[in-house]
Order: structure tokens, then C-alpha cells, then sequence
């Protein structure tokens, strides 16, 4: 046997010694308390390209909280089955503003800037609900991510409700938008499909090999299979690129150059359009909620493979 031309491997391996003295730094999030328990020393990383080729580093296959990374996957169910009525109450302006913000909602009538902000993947949800059913939807949502990643697919019950417990903000944006008129089904029940999508658990592995579809103009390379239309993946992308990071989506930009999803459980999820999608994972998180040393990973991996779209 020979050698590949190009071991992702060995890319994977120098990401994992550039951050190896990073590791542990940054602060687990703790206002959902059951996730406040987790290691901040756990770090993977994995990759799955389109022609089946995958690579993956340390604990890419411990399965963690995937929280705000669930965004991409409803967005994705709601275009696909709920179509475009789906703007008329959430726009796609970058907020500026943290995930869980109320301040915008007022002034905006109840209309949230963009899917990815807590107050529009609540939005999204609703609409979920509606097309399918309240008992439906992370049946749904599980159904289709474990065909995705061909394994089976679990929600978190413990981080679920410890979330419940403790979502007062959540519940406040969707008071705030039911009183715009701008949901269609119950506050409780919208807060707690949401809670249960964010407390879905994976592995990068699992991740990477789940979001593939988007790196592929909608078709999943491996299976041939078509998810979702070239065009739904195309916007999905930019929403990634433009609002997947929230108040620190142009510093994520500027740093890495890639569409990506984070999520406070310390995961983010990346894209290289045409080539390949990966997944990072690792607890401590910086000012803005999202993961300090999976960003960096991201940033050693960009300059390791020169891969970028910017
Ligand atoms: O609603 C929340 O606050 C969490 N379930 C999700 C927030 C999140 O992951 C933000 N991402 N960095």
C-alpha cells in the first residue's frame, strides 16, 4: 500500500499540536448548569470530504452538546418542508448583537434578525411545529441526522431540562414575539422543542459527516442523495458565513474565512464549499460564547491546508 498524495491525517495532526498548549482555556458555559460539568481539556476535530475520504483527531468521537449547531439543521428542515414563508418572520441581517439578546425584538416589532440569534431558531422552531407537530418534530430532527451520519441519534434529557429550568431568556424572547403576533404556537411549546433540539448530543465525526449536504450544493457527495436545493444550501452558507457567529461573526470571518455554526457546548461546524465539512469541539468558550480553542483550531487548519473561500 502506498501513502496518499494528501493525508488529512497528518493536517489534522499539526491542528492538534498548535492548540495542544491552548487546551483547557476559555469558560465553560455554566448557565445551563448541567453543562457546566464538562471538562474544558476535551478537544477533537474531524473531517469528512466529498469523495468519502475522512480524517479525524483526540476525542472527535465523544459525543457532546451540539446546542446552537441544531440551528443549521432546523433551518434546513423548516426551508426544506415549510418553504419560503419562513421570512416573512425572521430576516438575514448579521445582529451585532449576543445569541440570547432581547434589545433589537422591541424596536424590530417581534421580527428577529436572523435564524441563527436565539430569538429567530425560535422562530424557526414554530414554524416546525406547525408543519409537523409539537410530539413531531425532534423525531423529526433525530430521524434525519441519524440517516445523515448513519448512527443513531440522541437528545441529552438531563441537559434538556436542565435548560428548561433555567431558559428565562428564552422564554422572554418568545413572550416578546408572541406578542408581535410573530408565533404561531404555544410559548412553552415552542421553548421546549427548542430546548430539546439544543441539547441533541454528536460527535464531531458525526457532525461533519451530518452536514456534508452543505458543503455540496445541497446533494450529499457520499450517498448521492438530495437533501435540500442548491439554492437553499447557497443561503443556508452565507447565513453561516454572515450570522454564524453572532456579534463575532466578522471576527470569525476575518480569522478563518469559512462558513461556520458554533454553539455554547463548545462545538463549531465549518464548511469548504465544493471540498469538504468539519467539526471542532472544545468547552472553554470566549467572551461571545463561542469556543476559544475550537477557533483557533480553525484558524491552524485554514493555514495548514491554505483551504478558504475568502
Ligand atoms: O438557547 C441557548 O442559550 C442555548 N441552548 C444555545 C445557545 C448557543 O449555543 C449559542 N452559541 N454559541
Amino acid at each position: 500500500m502506498h501513502e496518499p498524495a494528501h493525508s488529512w491525517r497528518r493536517t489534522l495532526d499539526a491542528v492538534a499540536d498548535a492548540v495542544a498548549p491552548h487546551r483547557g482555556s476559555g469558560r465553560v458555559a455554566d448557565y445551563i448548569p448541567a453543562l457546566a460539568n464538562v471538562d474544558p481539556q476535551f478537544f477533537g476535530m474531524a473531517l469528512t470530504c466529498h469523495d468519502g475520504d475522512d480524517a479525524w483527531v483526540e476525542d472527535a468521537e465523544v459525543a457532546f452538546s451540539i446546542q446552537s449547531i441544531s440551528k443549521i439543521f432546523t433551518l434546513t428542515l423548516a426551508l426544506r418542508e415549510c418553504g419560503d414563508d419562513l421570512w416573512r418572520g425572521v430576516w438575514r441581517e448579521p445582529s451585532g448583537t449576543p445569541f440570547n439578546s432581547i434589545v433589537q425584538l422591541e424596536s424590530d416589532k417581534g421580527v428577529p434578525r436572523n435564524p441563527f440569534i436565539n430569538a429567530g431558531a425560535l422562530v424557526v422552531t414554530d414554524r416546525l411545529i406547525t408543519c409537523f407537530g409539537k410530539d413531531q418534530v425532534i423525531g423529526v430532527l433525530v430521524e434525519f441526522l441519524a440517516r445523515r451520519a448513519d448512527v443513531d441519534i440522541r437528545v441529552d434529557e438531563v441537559v434538556a431540562q436542565s435548560e428548561r429550568e433555567t431558559s428565562h431568556r428564552n422564554l422572554g424572547l418568545a413572550h416578546v414575539m408572541k406578542g408581535f403576533g410573530n408565533l404561531q404556537n404555544a410559548v412553552d411549546d415552542v421553548v421546549d422543542v427548542y430546548c430539546r433540539q439544543c441539547a441533541i448530543a454528536m460527535t464531531c465525526r458525526d457532525l461533519a459527516r451530518s452536514a456534508l449536504y452543505l458543503s455540496a450544493e445541497g446533494r450529499d457527495p457520499i450517498d448521492d442523495e438530495a437533501i435540500v436545493s442548491p439554492l437553499i444550501a447557497r443561503r443556508i452558507n452565507a447565513l453561516m458565513l454572515t450570522c454564524g457567529h453572532y456579534d463575532a461573526a466578522g471576527d470569525f470571518a476575518f480569522r478563518i474565512g469559512l462558513p461556520g455554526k458554533s454553539g455554547v457546548g463548545g462545538g463549531i461546524l465549518a464548511l469548504v464549499p465544493r471540498q469538504l465539512a468539519l467539526a471542532v469541539w472544545s468547552p472553554g468558550l470566549n467572551e461571545n460564547g463561542n469556543s476559544l480553542v475550537g477557533t483557533l483550531a480553525l484558524e491552524a487548519f485554514v493555514r495548514e491546508s491554505g483551504l478558504a473561500i475568502l
